[in-house]
Formats: C-alpha cells, sequence, structure tokens
C-alpha cells in the first residue's frame, strides 16, 4: 500500500480527535502517520494527551512533542487509533506483526473506542493466512511451546510454531520477552482459541484481538472504506 493511502487512513482517523481527548497510540507503519497527524493537533493548539503502545511509538511521540502520560496515570482513554495485521468482517483482528501485541491489547482494552487504520488487503474473510503471533516468557520456552502445540491439535489446527527471530537472535518484545507464530492457515473458532491460548502458563498474551475494535478505516485504490462505527 502506498505511504499516501496509509496517511488517508490515518487522517481520518486523526478527524475523530477532539479536545481534551485521552488517546491510545498504535504501533507499526500506518500508526506513525496517525501519531505524526495528532503532534500536528497538538501544534494546533490542541489539548490532548496520548498512551503509545510500544517503546518505538513513544520515541516518536516525544520526538514530535505529544504530551504523553501512562495507564496508571491514566486508566480510561478516549478513543486508540492502531494498526492491524488482518481484519474480518466482524472486526476480529490478528495483530503483532511488529511484535508490540500486548501494549496495544492493554491499551486498547483501557478505551472507550478502538480504530483500526490498515491497507485494505488487510481485510480477510476468514483470520488465521497471518501467523498468530505468541507472546511468551523465556522461562519454561519448551514446555510452554509443547502447551500450545496441545491446544493447536485440540482444535485441529495446524502445529506450526516458529520462534521469532530478528538479525538471527530471538526477537525480544518491549516487555522482555519472546514471541512464537503459529502459522494455523485458517483458523475456525478464534474465540475458541483466543481462550485456550490464554490458558496456557507461560503465554503472556495472544495476537487475536476479538471484540476490541469498534471501527475501521481500511485504505484501498478506490478510497477509504470504513466498517463497523468510526
Ligand atoms: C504491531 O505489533 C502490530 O500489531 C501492528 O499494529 C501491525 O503489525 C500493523 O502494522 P502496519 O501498519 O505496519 O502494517
Amino acid at each position: 500500500m502506498s505511504t499516501d493511502l496509509k496517511r488517508a487512513a490515518a487522517e481520518r482517523a486523526a478527524s475523530l480527535v477532539t479536545e481534551g481527548m485521552r488517546l491510545g497510540l498504535g504501533t507499526g507503519s500506518t500508526a506513525t502517520h496517525f501519531v505524526s497527524a495528532v503532534a500536528r493537533l497538538v501544534q494546533g493548539g490542541m489539548t490532548l494527551v496520548g498512551v503509545p503502545t510500544s517503546e518505538a511509538t513513544r520515541a516518536q511521540a516525544e520526538r514530535e512533542g505529544i504530551p504523553l502520560t501512562t495507564l496508571d496515570e491514566t486508566p480510561e482513554l478516549d478513543l486508540t487509533v492502531d494498526g492491524a495485521d488482518e481484519i474480518d468482517d466482524g472486526l476480529r483482528l490478528i495483530k503483532g506483526g511488529g511484535g508490540a501485541h500486548l501494549r496495544e491489547k492493554i491499551v486498547a482494552s483501557a478505551s472507550r473506542r478502538m480504530i483500526v487504520i490498515a491497507d485494505g488487503s488487510k481485510h480477510v474473510t476468514h483470520l488465521g493466512r497471518f501467523p498468530l503471533p505468541v507472546e511468551v516468557v523465556p522461562f519454561g520456552l519448551e514446555v510452554t511451546r509443547r502447551s500450545i502445540l496441545g491446544v493447536l491439535r485440540d482444535l485441529g489446527l495446524p502445529e506450526e510454531l516458529r520462534l521469532r527471530e530478528a538479525g538471527g537472535e530471538p526477537f525480544v518484545t518491549d516487555g522482555g520477552h519472546l514471541i512464537l507464530d503459529a502459522h494455523l492457515g485458517r483458523i475456525g473458532d478464534p474465540e475458541a482459541l483466543g481462550v485456550a491460548l490464554n490458558g496456557v502458563p507461560g503465554v503472556v498474551e495472544h495476537g487475536l484481538f476479538l471484540g476490541l475494535a469498534s471501527g475501521a478505516v481500511l485504505a484501498t485504490e478506490g478510497g477509504l472504506v470504513e466498517l463497523g462505527q468510526v
């Protein structure tokens, strides 16, 4: 997707931002345009405060002059805008392609509204073509891996888990955890999978966002398409 289309989706989401809002600031190449749009609102005199969903977004927001807070100081947010790796018609998402889904999910769950901004190609009939990120603690990795494989087996899903790497080393999240990417192809029952993964000791968070997004702005070559309540 062109940068222009990502920016267009981000600008549409930024048009939802009003004076005094407490914002969740998403992570990724689409959300970065939203952060810049919010920074321009601040430069224009709007009072607002943001909670970043990653250290990368924190750095950008600080660089561009957005006042930041924490969820401990501000546990209720008005609006979170974030990208996604997959989105279906029910506004169910796979996130975590950038490894930020733990903080992204906490921030989204603290928000009255979560709006997704994404490339139209992320819009899918069934979730699962994009590998599902499962964030795990390093301790007992092999035990946790086997438990997750058991969950996949029980649900009739492919038992394919890969430890995410970056530069030949295990990828480490902002929280100091590892990521196992589950290559599932098609997730028949995302809710059942989400519940089962939450029950595995050692799993910190998975990338299924179910019932969190209230709307989506999808950027396509034909223009912006909105899903749900934007
Ligand atoms: C970060 O971990 C992810 O959840 C991102 O929000 C997601 O990968 C979308 O990123 P892009 O906007 O770069 O596609």
